[in-house]
Protein backbone atom coordinates (compact mmCIF):
# COMPACT_ATOMS: atom_id res chain seq x y z
CA UNK A 1 0.00 0.00 0.00
CA UNK A 2 1.47 3.36 -1.03
CA UNK A 3 1.78 5.37 2.19
CA UNK A 4 2.06 9.21 2.89
CA UNK A 5 4.96 10.98 3.06
CA UNK A 6 7.28 10.97 6.28
CA UNK A 7 6.47 14.30 8.30
CA UNK A 8 2.78 15.27 6.40
CA UNK A 9 -0.37 14.53 7.25
CA UNK A 10 -4.04 13.60 6.00
CA UNK A 11 -6.05 16.54 7.35
CA UNK A 12 -9.44 14.97 7.20
CA UNK A 13 -12.78 14.87 8.90
CA UNK A 14 -13.40 16.77 12.11
CA UNK A 15 -9.71 18.06 12.09
CA UNK A 16 -10.63 19.59 8.57
CA UNK A 17 -14.21 20.77 9.92
CA UNK A 18 -11.82 22.61 12.37
CA UNK A 19 -8.54 23.82 10.19
CA UNK A 20 -11.65 25.92 7.79
CA UNK A 21 -13.21 27.51 11.08
CA UNK A 22 -9.57 28.67 12.25
CA UNK A 23 -9.37 29.85 8.92
CA UNK A 24 -12.20 31.68 8.54
CA UNK A 25 -11.48 33.53 11.82
CA UNK A 26 -8.35 34.62 10.46
CA UNK A 27 -10.02 35.58 7.29
CA UNK A 28 -12.48 37.57 9.33
CA UNK A 29 -9.69 39.58 11.14
CA UNK A 30 -7.57 40.08 8.30
CA UNK A 31 -10.40 41.98 6.22
CA UNK A 32 -11.10 43.83 9.49
CA UNK A 33 -7.64 44.95 9.82
CA UNK A 34 -7.44 45.82 5.90
CA UNK A 35 -4.91 43.05 5.01
CA UNK A 36 -4.64 41.77 1.16
CA UNK A 37 -4.22 38.33 0.33
CA UNK A 38 -1.86 37.29 -1.59
CA UNK A 39 -0.87 34.07 -3.06
CA UNK A 40 2.62 33.41 -3.88
CA UNK A 41 4.24 30.45 -5.86
CA UNK A 42 4.67 27.39 -3.80
CA UNK A 43 8.30 26.81 -5.35
CA UNK A 44 10.31 30.10 -6.26
CA UNK A 45 14.49 30.10 -7.46
CA UNK A 46 16.48 28.23 -4.71
CA UNK A 47 18.62 31.39 -5.00
CA UNK A 48 15.87 33.52 -3.11
CA UNK A 49 15.86 31.29 0.11
CA UNK A 50 19.37 31.16 0.22
CA UNK A 51 19.76 34.90 0.05
CA UNK A 52 16.56 35.92 2.05
CA UNK A 53 16.63 32.76 4.77
CA UNK A 54 20.14 33.35 5.25
CA UNK A 55 23.10 31.05 3.74
CA UNK A 56 23.97 29.42 7.19
CA UNK A 57 20.09 29.15 9.24
CA UNK A 58 19.20 26.07 9.60
CA UNK A 59 16.44 26.06 7.28
CA UNK A 60 18.98 26.23 4.37
CA UNK A 61 22.03 24.25 5.40
CA UNK A 62 19.38 21.47 6.37
CA UNK A 63 15.85 21.52 5.86
CA UNK A 64 14.60 22.90 2.43
CA UNK A 65 13.17 20.68 0.11
CA UNK A 66 15.38 21.32 -3.16
CA UNK A 67 14.92 20.11 -7.32
CA UNK A 68 16.36 20.82 -10.13
CA UNK A 69 13.26 20.86 -12.77
CA UNK A 70 13.12 19.81 -16.16
CA UNK A 71 14.40 22.75 -17.53
CA UNK A 72 17.43 22.64 -15.32
CA UNK A 73 16.74 25.41 -13.11
CA UNK A 74 17.06 24.91 -9.20
CA UNK A 75 14.27 25.41 -7.22
CA UNK A 76 12.74 24.79 -3.46
CA UNK A 77 9.86 24.53 -2.23
CA UNK A 78 8.78 27.02 0.36
CA UNK A 79 10.41 26.82 3.62
CA UNK A 80 8.06 29.91 4.65
CA UNK A 81 6.17 32.93 3.42
CA UNK A 82 8.28 36.14 3.76
CA UNK A 83 10.87 35.74 1.04
CA UNK A 84 8.07 34.56 -2.02
CA UNK A 85 5.97 37.87 -0.50
CA UNK A 86 9.06 40.31 -0.83
CA UNK A 87 9.96 38.96 -4.30
CA UNK A 88 6.32 39.40 -5.20
CA UNK A 89 6.29 43.15 -3.70
CA UNK A 90 9.62 44.03 -5.74
CA UNK A 91 8.77 42.29 -8.89
CA UNK A 92 5.26 44.02 -9.20
CA UNK A 93 6.55 47.05 -7.71
CA UNK A 94 4.13 47.65 -4.62
CA UNK A 95 6.36 50.27 -3.65
CA UNK A 96 5.34 52.46 -6.17
CA UNK A 97 1.39 51.61 -5.32
CA UNK A 98 -0.62 54.81 -3.52
CA UNK A 99 -1.78 52.97 -0.62
CA UNK A 100 1.37 52.77 1.94
CA UNK A 101 2.50 50.83 3.72
CA UNK A 102 1.28 48.07 1.60
CA UNK A 103 -0.34 45.39 4.03
CA UNK A 104 0.16 41.82 2.76
CA UNK A 105 -1.69 38.19 4.12
CA UNK A 106 -1.09 34.94 3.44
CA UNK A 107 -2.19 31.24 4.14
CA UNK A 108 -0.74 27.66 3.15
CA UNK A 109 1.51 25.13 2.97
CA UNK A 110 5.51 25.44 3.65
CA UNK A 111 8.22 22.44 3.33
CA UNK A 112 10.73 21.61 5.79
CA UNK A 113 12.73 18.68 6.11
CA UNK A 114 12.55 18.33 9.72
CA UNK A 115 12.41 15.67 12.07
CA UNK A 116 9.05 15.38 12.22
CA UNK A 117 7.20 15.23 15.95
CA UNK A 118 4.37 16.85 17.59
CA UNK A 119 3.51 20.55 16.09
CA UNK A 120 6.29 19.45 13.26
CA UNK A 121 5.61 18.37 9.88
CA UNK A 122 7.00 18.36 6.88
CA UNK A 123 4.75 19.71 5.52
CA UNK A 124 2.91 21.88 7.44
CA UNK A 125 0.64 25.34 7.04
CA UNK A 126 1.16 28.40 7.82
CA UNK A 127 -0.40 32.08 7.81
CA UNK A 128 1.08 35.25 8.22
CA UNK A 129 1.33 38.97 7.52
CA UNK A 130 3.62 41.31 6.01
CA UNK A 131 4.01 45.31 5.88
CA UNK A 132 6.34 47.02 3.72
CA UNK A 133 6.88 50.59 3.78
CA UNK A 134 6.65 51.53 7.56
CA UNK A 135 9.23 51.70 10.16
CA UNK A 136 6.77 53.11 12.74
CA UNK A 137 6.98 51.05 15.81
CA UNK A 138 3.19 51.29 15.74
CA UNK A 139 3.04 48.82 13.10
CA UNK A 140 5.04 46.36 15.30
CA UNK A 141 2.44 46.47 17.80
CA UNK A 142 -0.54 46.08 15.47
CA UNK A 143 1.60 43.05 13.80
CA UNK A 144 2.04 41.44 17.15
CA UNK A 145 -1.58 42.78 18.47
CA UNK A 146 -3.26 41.16 14.91
CA UNK A 147 -1.80 37.27 16.07
CA UNK A 148 -2.71 37.66 19.31
CA UNK A 149 -6.65 38.99 18.37
CA UNK A 150 -6.34 35.88 16.00
CA UNK A 151 -5.40 33.49 18.72
CA UNK A 152 -8.14 35.20 21.39
CA UNK A 153 -11.00 35.27 18.96
CA UNK A 154 -10.49 31.32 18.55
CA UNK A 155 -11.08 31.03 22.26
CA UNK A 156 -6.90 30.45 23.48
CA UNK A 157 -7.05 32.28 26.63
CA UNK A 158 -3.45 30.89 27.36
CA UNK A 159 -1.07 32.97 24.78
CA UNK A 160 2.11 34.81 25.76
CA UNK A 161 3.82 36.97 23.41
CA UNK A 162 8.03 36.77 23.98
CA UNK A 163 9.79 39.93 22.45
CA UNK A 164 13.20 41.26 22.21
CA UNK A 165 14.81 43.48 20.01
CA UNK A 166 18.10 42.68 18.17
CA UNK A 167 18.43 46.33 17.23
CA UNK A 168 19.60 48.06 14.20
CA UNK A 169 22.72 46.30 12.21
CA UNK A 170 25.37 48.43 14.44
CA UNK A 171 23.92 47.16 18.02
CA UNK A 172 23.96 43.88 16.29
CA UNK A 173 27.63 44.29 15.05
CA UNK A 174 29.18 45.20 18.40
CA UNK A 175 26.69 42.64 20.11
CA UNK A 176 27.99 39.87 18.04
CA UNK A 177 31.85 41.20 18.90
CA UNK A 178 30.70 40.52 22.71
CA UNK A 179 29.25 37.66 22.64
CA UNK A 180 31.96 35.66 20.69
CA UNK A 181 34.44 37.68 22.86
CA UNK A 182 31.75 35.69 25.55
CA UNK A 183 31.94 32.38 24.56
CA UNK A 184 35.22 31.80 23.10
CA UNK A 185 37.00 30.83 26.31
CA UNK A 186 33.79 28.60 27.21
CA UNK A 187 33.98 26.65 23.38
CA UNK A 188 34.55 23.40 25.27
CA UNK A 189 31.20 23.07 27.16
CA UNK A 190 29.18 24.07 24.41
CA UNK A 191 27.10 21.51 22.19
CA UNK A 192 28.39 20.52 18.59
CA UNK A 193 25.30 23.09 16.80
CA UNK A 194 26.58 25.90 19.31
CA UNK A 195 30.46 25.33 18.43
CA UNK A 196 29.87 25.67 14.69
CA UNK A 197 27.29 29.01 15.18
CA UNK A 198 29.85 30.49 17.23
CA UNK A 199 32.04 31.61 13.49
CA UNK A 200 28.51 31.34 11.31
CA UNK A 201 26.09 32.36 13.37
CA UNK A 202 27.05 33.68 16.85
CA UNK A 203 23.61 34.88 17.77
CA UNK A 204 21.51 31.86 17.82
CA UNK A 205 23.54 30.66 20.55
CA UNK A 206 21.43 32.04 22.37
CA UNK A 207 18.12 30.29 21.81
CA UNK A 208 20.07 26.90 21.71
CA UNK A 209 17.78 24.20 23.13
CA UNK A 210 20.99 22.03 24.32
CA UNK A 211 22.55 24.45 26.50
CA UNK A 212 19.60 26.77 27.19
CA UNK A 213 19.83 26.03 31.33
CA UNK A 214 23.76 26.38 31.98
CA UNK A 215 25.49 29.05 33.88
CA UNK A 216 27.35 30.22 30.79
CA UNK A 217 24.28 30.90 28.78
CA UNK A 218 22.12 32.50 31.73
CA UNK A 219 25.03 34.80 32.53
CA UNK A 220 26.06 35.63 28.76
CA UNK A 221 25.49 39.61 28.40
CA UNK A 222 21.76 40.88 26.81
CA UNK A 223 21.53 42.11 23.42
CA UNK A 224 18.61 44.67 24.70
CA UNK A 225 22.30 46.11 26.56
CA UNK A 226 23.83 46.97 23.68
CA UNK A 227 21.29 48.69 21.67
CA UNK A 228 22.55 52.15 20.66
CA UNK A 229 19.94 54.81 21.15
CA UNK A 230 18.15 54.48 17.70
CA UNK A 231 17.09 50.67 18.36
CA UNK A 232 16.42 51.34 21.87
CA UNK A 233 13.63 54.21 21.32
CA UNK A 234 12.27 51.82 18.66
CA UNK A 235 11.79 48.72 20.94
CA UNK A 236 10.78 51.07 23.83
CA UNK A 237 8.06 52.97 21.69
CA UNK A 238 6.77 49.29 20.52
CA UNK A 239 6.35 47.88 24.32
CA UNK A 240 4.88 50.96 24.60
CA UNK A 241 1.91 50.45 22.06
CA UNK A 242 1.53 47.20 23.03
CA UNK A 243 0.86 48.22 26.81
CA UNK A 244 -2.09 50.98 25.21
CA UNK A 245 -3.01 47.82 23.01
CA UNK A 246 -3.69 46.20 26.13
CA UNK A 247 -1.37 42.55 24.95
CA UNK A 248 0.41 40.92 27.45
CA UNK A 249 4.01 40.02 26.57
CA UNK A 250 7.55 39.67 28.41
CA UNK A 251 10.78 41.00 27.12
CA UNK A 252 12.68 37.82 26.53
CA UNK A 253 16.68 38.24 25.41
CA UNK A 254 17.02 35.03 24.50
CA UNK A 255 14.76 35.22 21.40
CA UNK A 256 16.92 35.52 18.22
CA UNK A 257 14.87 33.31 15.89
CA UNK A 258 16.05 31.23 13.52
CA UNK A 259 15.78 33.11 9.81
CA UNK A 260 18.61 35.80 9.84
CA UNK A 261 16.95 38.50 7.89
CA UNK A 262 15.63 40.28 11.10
CA UNK A 263 16.60 43.23 13.12
CA UNK A 264 14.98 45.71 15.45
CA UNK A 265 11.79 43.54 17.06
CA UNK A 266 11.68 40.08 16.87
CA UNK A 267 8.81 38.15 19.07
CA UNK A 268 7.09 34.94 19.81
CA UNK A 269 3.68 33.24 20.51
CA UNK A 270 3.71 30.79 23.28
CA UNK A 271 0.51 28.90 24.38
CA UNK A 272 1.51 27.95 28.19
CA UNK A 273 -0.85 24.95 28.40
CA UNK A 274 1.40 23.42 26.26
CA UNK A 275 4.85 21.29 26.70
CA UNK A 276 7.43 20.97 24.29
CA UNK A 277 8.70 23.35 21.59
CA UNK A 278 5.82 23.19 20.01
CA UNK A 279 3.94 25.51 22.21
CA UNK A 280 5.36 28.11 19.99
CA UNK A 281 2.31 28.97 17.76
CA UNK A 282 4.19 31.57 15.58
CA UNK A 283 7.12 34.26 15.67
CA UNK A 284 8.09 37.18 13.62
CA UNK A 285 9.62 40.44 13.57
CA UNK A 286 10.81 43.23 11.38
CA UNK A 287 13.34 42.98 8.66
CA UNK A 288 14.40 46.82 7.46
CA UNK A 289 17.26 45.32 5.04
CA UNK A 290 15.60 42.67 3.53
CA UNK A 291 13.76 44.13 0.34
CA UNK A 292 17.11 46.01 -0.53
CA UNK A 293 18.94 42.62 -0.13
CA UNK A 294 16.75 40.74 -2.65
CA UNK A 295 17.38 43.60 -4.90
CA UNK A 296 14.18 46.48 -4.09
CA UNK A 297 14.66 49.79 -2.51
CA UNK A 298 15.51 50.50 0.83
CA UNK A 299 11.94 49.66 2.15
CA UNK A 300 11.38 48.62 6.09
CA UNK A 301 9.43 45.61 6.89
CA UNK A 302 7.64 43.79 9.50
CA UNK A 303 5.73 40.39 9.66
CA UNK A 304 4.80 37.17 11.32
CA UNK A 305 3.69 33.92 10.83
CA UNK A 306 1.99 30.63 12.65
CA UNK A 307 1.67 27.63 12.05
CA UNK A 308 -2.17 26.06 11.77
CA UNK A 309 -1.33 22.76 12.87
CA UNK A 310 0.18 24.11 16.01
CA UNK A 311 -2.97 26.75 16.21
CA UNK A 312 -4.96 23.26 16.45
CA UNK A 313 -2.80 21.56 19.28
CA UNK A 314 -2.91 24.71 21.40
CA UNK A 315 -6.91 24.22 21.06
CA UNK A 316 -7.08 21.13 21.94
CA UNK A 317 -4.46 22.10 25.07
CA UNK A 318 -6.72 24.27 26.02
CA UNK A 319 -9.83 22.07 25.51
CA UNK A 320 -11.77 24.54 23.58
CA UNK A 321 -14.95 23.75 21.81
CA UNK A 322 -15.39 25.37 18.81
CA UNK A 323 -18.57 26.86 17.25
CA UNK A 324 -18.82 24.47 14.81
CA UNK A 325 -22.02 22.44 13.89
CA UNK A 326 -21.68 18.95 13.50
CA UNK A 327 -25.73 18.19 12.56
CA UNK A 328 -28.03 18.99 9.49
CA UNK A 329 -30.94 20.77 9.09
CA UNK A 330 -33.17 18.47 7.13
CA UNK A 331 -32.75 14.80 5.77
CA UNK A 332 -35.40 14.02 3.10
CA UNK A 333 -36.16 10.29 3.13
CA UNK A 334 -37.92 8.52 0.30
CA UNK A 335 -39.23 5.15 -1.53
CA UNK A 336 -40.19 5.23 -5.06
CA UNK A 337 -39.07 7.13 -8.24
CA UNK A 338 -41.40 10.62 -8.11
CA UNK A 339 -40.23 10.89 -4.35
CA UNK A 340 -36.78 10.85 -4.98
CA UNK A 341 -37.01 13.30 -7.90
CA UNK A 342 -38.51 15.86 -5.54
CA UNK A 343 -35.64 14.42 -2.90
CA UNK A 344 -33.47 15.53 -5.34
CA UNK A 345 -34.89 19.00 -6.53
CA UNK A 346 -36.20 19.86 -2.41
CA UNK A 347 -32.46 19.73 -1.32
CA UNK A 348 -30.97 21.40 -4.31
CA UNK A 349 -33.16 24.35 -3.85
CA UNK A 350 -33.66 24.18 0.25
CA UNK A 351 -29.39 23.92 0.21
CA UNK A 352 -29.19 27.11 -2.04
CA UNK A 353 -31.32 29.00 0.54
CA UNK A 354 -29.09 28.32 3.09
CA UNK A 355 -29.81 25.30 4.76
CA UNK A 356 -27.85 21.89 5.27
CA UNK A 357 -29.87 19.02 3.58
CA UNK A 358 -29.07 15.19 3.26
CA UNK A 359 -30.83 13.04 1.16
CA UNK A 360 -30.55 8.74 0.23
CA UNK A 361 -28.00 8.04 -2.29
CA UNK A 362 -28.08 4.13 -1.37
CA UNK A 363 -31.77 3.27 -2.14
CA UNK A 364 -31.85 2.00 1.18
CA UNK A 365 -34.75 0.65 2.80
CA UNK A 366 -36.61 3.57 4.80
CA UNK A 367 -35.68 2.17 8.31
CA UNK A 368 -32.43 2.71 6.94
CA UNK A 369 -32.74 5.92 5.99
CA UNK A 370 -34.27 6.73 9.35
CA UNK A 371 -30.75 5.77 11.08
CA UNK A 372 -29.05 7.51 8.88
CA UNK A 373 -31.26 10.60 9.44
CA UNK A 374 -30.27 10.06 13.45
CA UNK A 375 -27.03 9.44 12.48
CA UNK A 376 -26.38 12.95 10.93
CA UNK A 377 -28.14 14.24 13.80
CA UNK A 378 -31.15 15.71 11.64
CA UNK A 379 -32.94 17.93 12.92
CA UNK A 380 -35.75 17.39 10.80
CA UNK A 381 -36.78 14.54 8.86
CA UNK A 382 -39.07 14.40 6.02
CA UNK A 383 -40.75 10.95 4.36
CA UNK A 384 -41.63 12.30 1.06
CA UNK A 385 -44.72 10.96 -0.35
CA UNK A 386 -46.30 11.47 -3.30
CA UNK A 387 -49.73 12.26 -2.55
CA UNK A 388 -48.45 14.62 -0.11
CA UNK A 389 -46.71 16.26 -2.89
CA UNK A 390 -49.64 15.90 -5.63
CA UNK A 391 -51.33 18.22 -3.01
CA UNK A 392 -48.21 20.71 -2.91
CA UNK A 393 -47.44 19.57 0.62
CA UNK A 394 -44.95 17.98 2.83
CA UNK A 395 -45.20 16.42 6.60
CA UNK A 396 -42.15 17.35 8.18
CA UNK A 397 -41.03 16.00 11.73
CA UNK A 398 -38.90 17.53 14.61
CA UNK A 399 -36.32 14.87 15.04
CA UNK A 400 -35.91 15.54 18.89
CA UNK A 401 -39.76 16.49 19.76
CA UNK A 402 -41.34 13.93 17.25
CA UNK A 403 -43.72 16.75 16.51
CA UNK A 404 -45.29 16.72 13.18
CA UNK A 405 -46.68 18.78 10.85
CA UNK A 406 -48.22 19.02 7.39
CA UNK A 407 -47.39 22.69 5.82
CA UNK A 408 -47.60 23.81 2.37
CA UNK A 409 -44.32 23.25 0.22
CA UNK A 410 -43.89 26.76 -0.70
CA UNK A 411 -43.64 27.58 3.02
CA UNK A 412 -41.04 25.31 3.49
CA UNK A 413 -37.79 27.94 3.41
CA UNK A 414 -39.90 29.90 5.57
CA UNK A 415 -40.87 27.52 8.09
CA UNK A 416 -37.42 26.11 8.48
CA UNK A 417 -35.87 29.55 9.21
CA UNK A 418 -38.71 30.07 11.74
CA UNK A 419 -37.99 27.08 13.48
CA UNK A 420 -34.01 27.69 12.90
CA UNK A 421 -34.79 31.60 14.77
CA UNK A 422 -36.93 29.71 17.75
CA UNK A 423 -34.00 27.47 18.17
CA UNK A 424 -31.40 30.52 18.54
CA UNK A 425 -33.53 32.67 20.71
CA UNK A 426 -34.19 29.82 22.87
CA UNK A 427 -30.22 29.41 23.00
CA UNK A 428 -30.12 32.63 23.81
CA UNK A 429 -32.82 32.45 26.56
CA UNK A 430 -31.32 29.28 28.35
CA UNK A 431 -27.60 30.75 28.41
CA UNK A 432 -29.34 33.90 30.32
CA UNK A 433 -31.18 31.74 32.61
P1 LIG B 1 9.17 30.62 11.77
O1 LIG B 1 9.38 30.91 13.22
O2 LIG B 1 10.21 29.85 11.08
O3 LIG B 1 9.00 32.06 11.08
O4 LIG B 1 7.78 29.93 11.56
C1 LIG B 1 6.60 30.51 12.06
C2 LIG B 1 5.69 29.45 12.65
O5 LIG B 1 5.45 28.43 11.69
C3 LIG B 1 6.26 28.70 13.84
O6 LIG B 1 6.12 29.44 15.01
C4 LIG B 1 5.37 27.46 13.83
O7 LIG B 1 4.11 27.76 14.39
C5 LIG B 1 5.17 27.21 12.36
N1 LIG B 1 6.11 26.17 11.91
C6 LIG B 1 7.41 26.31 11.56
N2 LIG B 1 7.93 25.12 11.21
C7 LIG B 1 6.94 24.21 11.35
C8 LIG B 1 6.84 22.79 11.13
N3 LIG B 1 7.87 22.09 10.68
N4 LIG B 1 5.66 22.18 11.37
C9 LIG B 1 4.59 22.89 11.82
N5 LIG B 1 4.62 24.22 12.03
C10 LIG B 1 5.77 24.88 11.80
C11 LIG B 1 8.76 32.23 9.76
O8 LIG B 1 8.46 31.35 9.00
C12 LIG B 1 8.83 33.69 9.32
N6 LIG B 1 8.60 33.76 7.87
C13 LIG B 1 7.83 34.53 10.08
C14 LIG B 1 7.86 35.96 9.65
C15 LIG B 1 6.99 36.56 8.84
N7 LIG B 1 8.75 36.85 10.00
C16 LIG B 1 8.48 37.99 9.43
N8 LIG B 1 7.44 37.84 8.70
Amino acid sequence: MIKKPKGCEDIIFSDAKKIKYIENIIDEVMEKYNYNYIDTPIFESTELYHRSVGEVSDIVTKETYDFTDRGGREMTLRPEGTAGVVRSYIENKMYGMADQPIKLYYNGPMFRYERPQAGRDRQFSQFGVEVLGSDDALVDAEVISLAYNIYKMLGLSNVVVNINSLGDTESRDNYRKLIVDYFTPHIDSLCDDCKRRLDSNPLRILDCKVDKDSKIMKNAPKILDSLNKKSRKHFDKVCEYLDVLQVPYSINSSIVRGLDYYDHTVFEFVDNSMEGNANVLGGGGRYNNLVNELGGRDIPAVGFASGISRVLLALESEEVELDIRDDIDLFLLYVNDTEKNYALYLAQELRMSGFIVETEYLNRSLKAQFRQADRLKSKFISVLNSNDLDNNEIKIKNNKTKEEEIINLDALIYYLEEKSTDEVLEDIYNLDN
